[in-house]
């Protein structure tokens, strides 16, 4: 019966198209969010929000399901979050540092060297005291809740001309960087000239030759093919900026009470879920690299970049808010 179930959902789901922002919920009506995503379907965030689609409708009996958007079809991150702001989209994955634009306090953390360890991160974020004024706190200036806080990797610096090892490395190297003052600063104090702009410019950047290289994860370089053209990868191990998932509140409130209920207990586990996909994620991402012919070194003399970045840590914890998600951290930190 269930399989029967949901097939009918499908073919009423296609028959009405997709909805954005949530409508009713009485007279049998069906709401597919849209929930946009800037990176592959192979990604462990992808796998965890169709999850999420499926518990949630079958939660709802069928009244809410989801629909993931990958490779930034609906937008880049900078774009689509004004849409979940003004309900169009209802929801998306974002990366901390676009964040900042609307809440300075998300800084914290997005700046280098701050958590020691994914287990460290995972702790602070699933601590409600420690978290949950700051994710309310753009519901009403932007009318966007964050539903939690995810990992999102280890960063790292690559280029197209050569290992780095220390600071004295990046000097004249243009580096891509996510889009806010916090990056641009880091990188400058790294060594490096800070190039911003969204992630799906950076592929032809690098290959035309207008960055020399960029910082992410593992699962980026490889997923988004930047290994082919800045192939020297070097572990910084700079940063551990998390992603949100954030939803518009609008749409939010707007469903049933039991509804948005079964949506927002089911957040731990998808969050649960895209982290436990990650570590495994890395790991396929750099063995694919390495095939390519990309290099990996970890003869990298990260106290030195961390030395050059802890005034801007230590600027950028001015106010009682940010020093409290600090202490957190160091507290996690162990
Ligand atoms: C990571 C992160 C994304 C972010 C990207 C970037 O992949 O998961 O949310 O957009 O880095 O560097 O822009």
């Amino acid at each position: 019966a269930a399989a029967v179930v949901a097939g009918i959902t499908a073919l009423a789901l296609s028959a009405c198209g997709s909805p954005a922002g949530g409508g009713g919920t009485g007279g049998g009506e069906k709401t597919t969010f849209r929930l946009a995503f800037n990176q592959t379907e192979a990604h462990p965030q992808f796998k965890a929000a169709e999850e999420l689609g499926k518990k949630l409708e079958q939660a709802t009996d069928g009244r809410y399901t989801i629909e993931v958007f990958a490779n930034e079809t609906l937008g880049s991150q900078n774009e689509v979050v004004q849409q979940v702001s003004d309900g169009t989209v209802d929801m998306m994955y974002i990366g901390g540092p676009v964040m900042e634009s609307f809440n300075q306090d998300f800084i914290v953390f997005n700046l280098p060297y701050v958590f020691d360890s994914p287990e460290a991160q995972a702790k602070v974020f699933a601590d409600e005291a420690v978290m949950g004024d700051l994710k309310k706190s753009i519901e009403g200036s932007k009318k966007i809740t964050v539903l939690g806080a995810l990992h999102a990797g280890v960063r790292n610096v690559y280029n197209a001309k050569k290992p780095v090892t220390s600071p004295a490395d990046l000097a004249g190297m243009k580096i891509r960087v996510q889009q806010s003052d916090s990056q641009v600063k880091m990188i400058q104090d790294m060594g490096g000239v800070a190039s911003p702009m969204g992630q799906g410019d950076v592929y032809s950047a690098l290959q035309t030759g207008v960055l020399d290289g960029a910082e992410n994860n593992e699962t980026v370089f490889n997923a988004l093919k930047h290994d082919e053209v800045a192939k020297y990868y070097s572990y910084t191990r700079h940063l551990m900026i998390p992603d949100y998932l954030l939803m518009s509140t609008e749409v939010l409130n707007k469903m049933d009470e039991k509804d948005r209920t079964a949506l927002l207990e089911l957040i731990p586990e998808t969050i649960d879920a895209a982290n436990k996909g990650f570590m495994e994620f890395v790991e396929e991402s750099k063995a694919a690299s390495e095939k390519t012919g990309a290099k990996f070194n970890d003869d990298v003399d990260t106290s030195a970049f961390k030395a050059a970045t802890e005034s801007l840590v230590k600027a950028s914890i001015n106010n009682p808010v940010r020093q409290k998600l600090y202490d957190a951290v160091q507290k996690a930190n162990g």
